[in-house]
Parts: C-alpha cells; sequence; structure tokens
C-alpha cells in the first residue's frame, strides 16, 4: 500500500515536477527498490531534459584551513588543535589559479573556512588579477558584511556559495553555536541582489536529522531557486563533538541520492554536484549521482601538502592524486558515463515558468 502511494507521487513528479513537502517525505522514508530505482530513472531524465549530457568542471582550490568558528561537524571547527594549519599568500594562489586556467577549466572555486586574515581589499584586487585569466569565480569563504560581497562582485566574482546546512531551524541551532539561521539566508539575500549566482546545500545524515527535515531542505531549495545546490552526506570527524553518530554508508548514501535526485526534479535547472563527500563515502559515490541528477563535478586543485590538511571529514578522496591529476581522472569517469565535458562556463539558466 504504502509502494502504490509512492507510485502516485512519482506519476506526479513525473508530469508536474512537483510534489508537497509531505510526499516528498513518503519517498525519502521508502525503501522499495522498485520506487528507489524509478525516482533515479526519472531524476536522470529530468537532468537531461533540463541542462543535457554535459558536466560542468568547477576547479577547486581550498587556500585556507583555519575558521573561526566552531560548526559541530567540521574538521576545520576552531576548537580542533590537533589540525595543521595552513594560508596560501596571494602570489600562491595567483600562480595556481593561472595553472588552473590553462588547462581549459572555465570554473575556479575559492574556498575556504571563515579566515579574517584575507581582507576584503586584497581579495578584490586578487579577484580582479584573476578575472583576467578569463574564468569565473565562485567564492566560497562564508559570512561576510554586505560591503565586501559588493566589493568582490564589483571585482568580478560571478558566483558565490553559502550553504544552509539544514534548513531545521531547531537542528541549525544546534549544530552553529557561531550562527544565526536568518543571518545566513540574509546574506544570500545580499549576495542574490548583488547579482551572483547563488549556491546553498545541506548535508544528508546529520544526526537528529528526520525525512521532514530533508524534505523542508527540497522544499527550500525550490522555494529560493538557488542556482547551485551542493548535496552531501555528513561524514563524521572523530575530533568533533560529533564523531560518534555513524550510520551505514549504503543507507546514507541512497538517502543522500533521493535528496539529490528529488532536488533535480523540483529545481529543474539548477546546477548540482556530484560531491566529493558522496565520493568518499561509498566507491563509485559521484558516478552513482551523477546518474541521479547531478551534472556539475568539482576537481581538486588544492596543491600538497596543503590538500591533506583540508580535512573537514575524514578519509577524503583525491587527497594523494598528484595536482592535476582528477582533471584527467574525471574527464575519463564522464566519458565512461557516456557523458560529455561542458565547454562553456556553465553558468545556471533559469527554466521558463
Ligand atoms: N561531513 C560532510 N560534509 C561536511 N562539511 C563540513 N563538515 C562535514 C562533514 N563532517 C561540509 C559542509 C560545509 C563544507 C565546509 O563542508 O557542507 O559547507
Ligand atoms: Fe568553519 Fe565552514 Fe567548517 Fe563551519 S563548516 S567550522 S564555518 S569551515
Ligand atoms: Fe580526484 Fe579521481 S577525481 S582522483
Amino acid at each position: 500500500m504504502n509502494s502504490r502511494t509512492c507510485e502516485d507521487v512519482l506519476d506526479l513528479l513525473e508530469e508536474k515536477e512537483d510534489c508537497t513537502e509531505e510526499e516528498l517525505t513518503l519517498l525519502l522514508r521508502c525503501e522499495e527498490p522498485q520506487v528507489v530505482h524509478r525516482l533515479f530513472t526519472l531524476a536522470d531524465a529530468k537532468r537531461r531534459k533540463y541542462v543535457g549530457d554535459a558536466v560542468h568542471l568547477r576547479g577547486l582550490v581550498e587556500f585556507s584551513n583555519f575558521c573561526r568558528k566552531n560548526c559541530l561537524y567540521c574538521g576545520l571547527r576552531k576548537e580542533n588543535r590537533k589540525l595543521k594549519r595552513y594560508r596560501m599568500s596571494w602570489e600562491e594562489m595567483y600562480a595556481l589559479c593561472e595553472r588552473i586556467a590553462r588547462l581549459g577549466v572555465k570554473t575556479i572555486v575559492l574556498q575556504s573556512g571563515e579566515d579574517p586574515w584575507y581582507e576584503a581589499k586584497p581579495f578584490a584586487e586578487f579577484i580582479h588579477r584573476v578575472k583576467k585569466l578569463q574564468v569565473a569565480i565562485t567564492l566560497s569563504v562564508g559570512e561576510r558584511e554586505p560591503w565586501e560581497y559588493a566589493l568582490w562582485r564589483d571585482a568580478g566574482a560571478d558566483r558565490y556559495l553559502l550553504k544552509q546546512e539544514t534548513f531545521d531551524r531547531e537542528l541549525f541551532a544546534r549544530l552553529h553555536p557561531d550562527d544565526d539561521y536568518d543571518t545566513r539566508l540574509e546574506c544570500q539575500k545580499v549576495l542574490r541582489e548583488l547579482g551572483y549566482q547563488v549556491g546553498s546545500g545541506n548535508m544528508v545524515g546529520l544526526p537528529y536529522q528526520t525525512p521532514e527535515a530533508l524534505a523542508l531542505d527540497i522544499k527550500k531549495f525550490q522555494e529560493w531557486d538557488f542556482d547551485m545546490i551542493g548535496i552531501g552526506p555528513f561524514i563524521p570527524h572523530p575530533d568533533t563533538p560529533l564523531g560518534h553518530f555513524t550510520m551505514d554508508p549504503e543507507k546514507k548514501c541512497l538517502l543522500t541520492l533521493k535528496v539529490l535526485a528529488l532536488t533535480r526534479i523540483l529545481t529543474k535547472t539548477t546546477n548540482l554536484p556530484a560531491t566529493t563527500a558522496l565520493g568518499t563515502l561509498v566507491p563509485g559515490g559521484r558516478e552513482r549521482g551523477l546518474r541521479c541528477g547531478a551534472n556539475v563535478l568539482m576537481p581538486n586543485f588544492t596543491p600538497h601538502p596543503y590538500r591533506s590538511q583540508y580535512t573537514i571529514y575524514p578519509g577524503k578522496i583525491c587527497v594523494q592524486e598528484a595536482w592535476g591529476g582528477c582533471l584527467s581522472c574525471m574527464k575519463e569517469m564522464v566519458t565512461k558515463l557516456g557523458r560529455t565535458i561542458a565547454t562553456d562556463y556553465g553558468d545556471r539558466v533559469r527554466p521558463i515558468r
């Protein structure tokens, strides 16, 4: 009976590409193999319909692992004294961006913990310089003041990633001792008004996270109409307060893929990465993501020895890979799946409503 109802929801999704939060919860709870299989197949078809077969590559540079915050789940949290910290200099970062651009990568993602060492003005000058390499620039450096976001946008930054992690207010508060739910969303508003393409996202399999909370995330993704949404499994880090919350990896993988698939169907043209966390959770995780709605991959270009020190969670894949190796690895992955590598910048195209 349960599976019949789920089939009904799938019919609805196939035709209307929309459903209620309750209906999302029903599908998230369902473990019926045929239902799950049909959901994934549908998401793959919608991905092809709305964003095609091309996979966009976003070159990732993790330039500092210092963070002023203490998010309960994250290995970069300030109170993790075991972590060896690093900061790349502007010159080091620029030389790296030049090399990435020369490889034909069209987007560079500059990511770090929340590190005030990188002041707004020199950062703007840096962005201005990197823009001349004719790449799209995505920033992922957390919460800052509106004037800083504005300065960076003027300097040429194109996109900004700032994940909500969960849209459940209570869970958000429990996980983020330094953060306010509405302040985070206010940042999103500011960024959007400044003309950034904005990205959000969540973690799946967090302690105390219910299917209802995940359904809410998906509805919020749809409501906010984000340009990019990063959906990844929570992977416990032993040197954090949540280090002991384990869950069967395959179960967590399936749940993450369901969230990804449903997000594709409801948001249509949003850019969805097959995350490194998904590839870390289970072998072939990213490939499975690409077949359940994802259309983006993020090759890691962080130089050694820093790469192994950006341990937001343990066991991260690609850490041992030689510099530039992820690019060829991903090209092969995409080809094997019968897909192509995008040659354009991969800006998000809004669906016609
Ligand atoms: N497992 C998976 N993802 C994590 N992140 C942080 N900690 C973890 C973890 N333990 C992700 C969050 C955050 C980014 C820095 O990394 O989504 O946005
Ligand atoms: Fe810092 Fe981001 Fe990790 Fe929170 S999730 S501790 S803000 S790096
Ligand atoms: Fe990094 Fe395969 S993508 S090693």
